[in-house]
């Protein structure tokens, strides 16, 4: 069995994971692809199922769903009625409906979904004042991704039929969920720039950009494109790239989320067998 593992990963957590995934699937006996669709420019291919008998999708959550930029390439797909499963990490906070709502874009795309996990992964704005999931993804999270490719092993290779159990559509209608999209710009009324700082201008931060928001000769993002993922901010070799400081936004988000720092370290990633 030959298996893709397109993900999107901009700040490292997801791509963890899916070399778990692929590690495992291998150690099985699957040969595995990984595909890194997260810069602008790796996204203009799509992916040729002619080559692959199934493939294993992984993204952040970001704000309750997979990010924009990757359902979009997710849409130009044609999964020839073949086996995928998913795979999310997420920084501690809402998932839900991330995985019902990436199962759906995956379906009518004519794949067969088998089943889908998440995983905890250290909170992307801890690069700006958060503090949720720092350490994660641990060696549990990581054993836990071992666990999910011994069990779609079967259901990739067809062995076993068996498709993805019900997911959660979550409260929030689709209207509203692309409200919580456009939110993060009030927590980064500064979003990354170099802020007059010298760098060795190895353009890094604008070949990786997802969005192609950022313009490295002018150290700062392009407000109507960028994604706020930190990319940029975390990949930096000179760390010459920050933000607006989000710390007041993590005391506001653990507020309404009823969360503490207990209860967040007490999360662990979950299967959807
Ligand atoms: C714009 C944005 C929105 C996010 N929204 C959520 C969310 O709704 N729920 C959550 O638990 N984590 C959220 N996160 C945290 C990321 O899902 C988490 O840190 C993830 O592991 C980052 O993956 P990466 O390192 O592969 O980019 C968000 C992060 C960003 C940048
Ligand atoms: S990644 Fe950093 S060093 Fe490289 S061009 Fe961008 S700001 Fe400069
Ligand atoms: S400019 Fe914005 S979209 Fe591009 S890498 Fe930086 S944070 Fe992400």
């Amino acid at each position: 069995m030959k298996v893709a593992i397109p993900y999107f990963s901009a700040t490292g957590n997801t791509e963890k994971m899916a070399r778990a995934i692929g590690q495992r699937l291998q150690e099985l006996g699957a040969r595995v692809d990984y595909q890194d669709i997260t810069a602008l420019a790796d996204r203009q291919q799509p992916l040729d199922m002619d080559q692959y008998d199934a493939a294993v999708f992984g993204s952040p959550i970001h704000s309750m769903r997979a990010p924009r930029l990757f359902r979009d390439w997710l849409a130009t797909l044609d999964g020839q009625g073949k086996a995928s499963a998913m795979f999310f990490t997420f920084g501690g906070f809402i998932i839900h409906p991330t995985h019902f709502d990436t199962r759906r874009r995956l379906e009518a795309v004519n794949f067969r979904v088998v089943a889908s996990a998440d995983f905890p992964g250290a909170h992307t704005y801890n690069l700006s004042g958060w503090q949720a999931m720092a350490g994660r993804p641990d060696q549990g999270d990581l054993d836990l991704a071992a666990q999910y490719a011994e069990a779609i092993h079967p259901r990739l290779s067809g062995a076993d039929p068996t498709l993805a159990p019900e997911l959660d559509p979550g409260p929030y209608s689709e209207q509203e969920l692309d409200q919580f999209e456009l939110g993060r710009y009030k927590m980064a009324p500064d979003l990354p720039n170099r802020d007059g700082q010298e760098c060795q201008m190895c353009l890094l931060c604008q070949e990786q950009c997802p969005s192609g928001a950022m313009d490295a000769k002018k150290g700062e993002a392009d407000r109507d494109k960028c994604i706020v993922c930190l990319g940029c901010v975390k990949n930096c070799p000179d760390q010459a790239l920050s933000l607006s400081d989000m710390s007041k936004f993590f005391a506001w988000k653990m507020d309404k989320d009823q969360e503490t720092p207990d209860s967040l370290r007490q999360k662990r990633g979950q299967l959807y067998l």
